[in-house]
């Protein structure tokens, strides 16, 4: 494959493997995680004594639909290293996941497994459009998110310099861009969306830095907001996925050629979806939850691990693995507004449509009489002519259109709702 600039870049054989060789590894290596977490882990054992499956009854991938789920709540009981599969003294990193309510959980990755993680990094910001020798400004958090530290490994993994800047502290994100030139950066979009925003209010045109790649995950967004961000920047802006249960970043990527849904390394994960309802297994191209089982991984393997994203699967497209559509939203994340489910991302994508919107925005929920109400908080455009109550009542009206619900839209300044400097915040529940 050739590259944007001639270099000749080379691609690790199993990224254009046929669908039998893929297969053919994957079960495998399942072969050996479900024995891994057999022998390892005392609650995997328990567990699937009381579904009465061993892993020997694994014979064909279809199999591993015999095996029970895995869910947060598991990893929560037995917190903090009750599902860890080696000695403690193997484990040479940990990360906590980042969940809001409640206990974290604590993930922990062997020498070899940071190893697959960064190569697998190195694999995503390589498809993402990134190159040897290219600068790339990690904004990401540092720290017990995976975030920064798993974009750090894979840059320097795919030999790229790396500023290791973390989020926050907007106004030095602007002026190191100005001043190391990086021509990747690696952020939540609404992160980036504050630089951005920082940018212009220094005066500096976002489409004149030297950044043209944006490697952008860690929250849902929407193909509106990509077009958002390519159009103030001369960025390419490509999704990238991942979690701290069955990784970190870099366990789904798309592909700059395409930019058509994200292609999961499916030689080191197995995605299945499910009906979230009855747990199910449903077939390729329908929605429902995605869940993971680990392939590879030492310290924590997972087994058939319940997501809560939503999605589907789709056939490979730039790479022969398959890929999953753009989370549209978590099952947690889900509002029911008087019976009507709603998304964030719905919202989003409604307020990119209205003119002198921008999207920063959150949600809040409350429920002043005997039903709840949402109000839609959504900042101005700061060049925004129009009038703010008409522009409210166009984006309530598409609401109202295209999702089916009443809400009240507060259409404030610029600069008023809250930034985040990772994962936005975009649901406030005042119920
Ligand atoms: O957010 C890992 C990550 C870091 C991914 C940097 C991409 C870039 P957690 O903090 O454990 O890990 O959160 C995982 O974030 O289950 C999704 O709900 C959400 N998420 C992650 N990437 C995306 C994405 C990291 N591209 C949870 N689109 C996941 C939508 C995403 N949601």
């Amino acid at each position: 494959m050739t590259s944007f600039d001639g270099e000749t870049t080379v691609l690790d054989p199993i990224e254009r493997a046929s669908r039998d060789e893929i297969r053919a590894l994957q079960l495998q290596r399942l072969q050996w995680a479900l024995r891994h977490c057999y022998e390892h882990v005392p609650d995997y054992r328990r567990r699937f004594d009381e579904a009465g499956v061993q892993p020997d009854d694994c014979r064909s991938l279809d199999d591993l639909a015999r095996f029970p789920f895995t869910t947060k709540e598991d990893l929560r009981r037995t917190y903090p290293f009750g599902m860890f599969a080696v000695p403690r003294d193997q484990v040479s990193r940990l990360h906590a996941s980042s969940g809001t309510t409640g206990r974290p959980t604590v993930v922990g990755y062997t020498e070899g497994d940071i190893d697959t993680w960064s190569g697998l990094m190195a694999r995503s910001i390589h498809a993402a459009g990134g190159r040897r020798g290219d600068i790339v400004h990690v904004a990401y958090g540092y720290g017990l998110f995976t975030g920064g530290l798993g974009a750090h490994y894979g840059a320097e993994r795919l030999g790229c310099t790396v500023v290791p800047v973390s989020g926050g502290m907007t106004e030095r994100q602007v002026q190191l861009i100005a001043d190391l030139q990086p021509r990747v950066i690696m952020v939540t979009p609404s992160y980036l969306l504050a630089i951005v925003d920082e940018m212009e209010r220094q005066g500096v045109d976002p489409r004149t830095t030297s950044l043209r790649v944006g490697i952008l995950g860690a929250e849902p967004w929407t193909e509106d907001m990509r077009r958002e961000i390519e159009r103030r920047t001369a960025m390419s802006a490509v999704d990238i996925y991942g979690l701290s249960e069955v990784m970190g970043p870099g366990v789904a990527v798309e592909c700059a050629e395409t930019k058509d849904g994200l292609h999961v390394w499916e030689d080191h994960f197995l995605p299945e979806i499910v009906d979230p309802q009855t747990g199910d297994v449903l077939s390729d191209g329908e929605r429902g939850e995605l869940v993971f089982t680990s392939l590879t991984k030492e310290a924590l393997p997972v087994v058939r691990y319940r997501t809560r994203d939503l999605t589907r699967l789709l056939p490979g497209t730039a790479r022969t693995m398959r890929r999953m559509e753009r989370i549209t939203g978590r099952t947690d994340d889900m509002i029911i507004l008087r019976g009507v489910n709603v998304f964030p991302t719905q919202v989003e994508e409604l307020i990119l449509r209205t003119g002198g919107l921008t999207p920063h925005f959150q949600l809040v929920l409350a429920r002043p009489r005997r039903l709840d109400e949402m109000t839609v908080v959504v900042e101005a455009r700061a060049d925004a002519t129009g009038d703010a109550a008409a522009m409210g009542g166009r984006l309530a009206a598409s609401i109202k259109e295209r999702i089916g619900v009443t809400v009240q839209v507060d259409v404030v300044q610029p600069g008023t709702v809250e930034r985040s400097t990772g994962k936005a915040k975009r649901v406030v529940d005042r119920r």
